[in-house]
């Protein structure tokens, strides 16, 4: 009789144990190296592995890896595509034209970029001239994301523009401007996507159902559901 398969058995429900060679002082030396879920005990080993990492060639360019800022403790996190020129510079993210933009959006309704916010990128080194990052650039940096949303457990994730959908989400095939607005349940957490801050500055109009207005209405629907959350609580 053929072996039945053990339902109740442990076995593909625990988490992937790391490699056998798996040794975590090597991450930010290649790509192939794995990081699985877990490695950081907090976010301040992840941020000294990110300032030396080495896993794509962005790392050739950069000035400053740009990790995040904002509280770490905030109930959203707000996910950009990659750092400009003013945040390969600071090192820090959306501090340029895009982040002040951002900054007027969150104070609209009341929220504190340094408070209420936990603010990174999908990859943390700039691509030259700004151009959009390579898949085997997002896929060199996605652990680090993905164990930043783990460390800061926010309660709303707005990932901003196609490329950080694309990033958290990668099978997600419908365009930004189809989903931006919704909320989307992605690992038991709530996220919406929104326009990218830069493209309402090429986009200036006010009127409704343009980009500004469009984030009117979805920056409020934020503040909504948080205000439901923290009621809840
Ligand atoms: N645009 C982004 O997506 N991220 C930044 O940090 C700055 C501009």
């Amino acid at each position: 009789m053929a072996d039945q398969i053990d339902l109740f058995s442990a076995a593909g429900v625990e988490a992937t144990p790391p490699p056998a060679d798996f040794d975590p002082a090597k991450i930010p030396t290649s790509a192939k190296v794995p990081i699985p879920s877990g490695t950081y005990e907090s976010l301040d080993p992840l941020a000294a592995h990110c300032k030396s990492c080495q896993r794509c060639e962005l790392a050739e360019t950069r000035t400053h890896v740009v990790v995040s800022r904002g509280s770490r403790t905030a109930p959203i996190m707000i996910i950009g595509e990659g750092p400009g020129q003013q945040e390969d510079e600071q090192g820090l993210p959306f501090v340029g034209r895009s982040g002040q933009l951002l900054e007027k959006i969150l104070t609209s309704v009341r929220l504190d970029s340094e408070k209420d916010t936990y603010i990174c990128n999908i990859v943390k080194c700039r691509p030259p001239g700004n151009r959009n990052p390579l898949a085997a650039e997002v896929n060199a940096c996605r652990p680090y994301i993905l164990e930043q949303i783990r460390l800061v457990d926010p309660k709303i994730i707005l990932l901003t523009g196609a490329t950080a959908v694309k990033g958290i989400m990668p099978s997600e095939k419908r365009g930004i401007t189809k989903i931006r607005g919704t909320w989307i349940e992605w690992e038991g957490r709530q996220c919406m996507p929104i326009l990218h801050p830069a493209y309402l500055l090429r986009n200036p109009s006010r009127d409704p159902g343009k980009p500004k207005w469009l984030m009117w209405q979805d920056i409020q629907a934020v503040k909504a559901k948080l205000d439901e959350i923290r009621q809840a609580a």
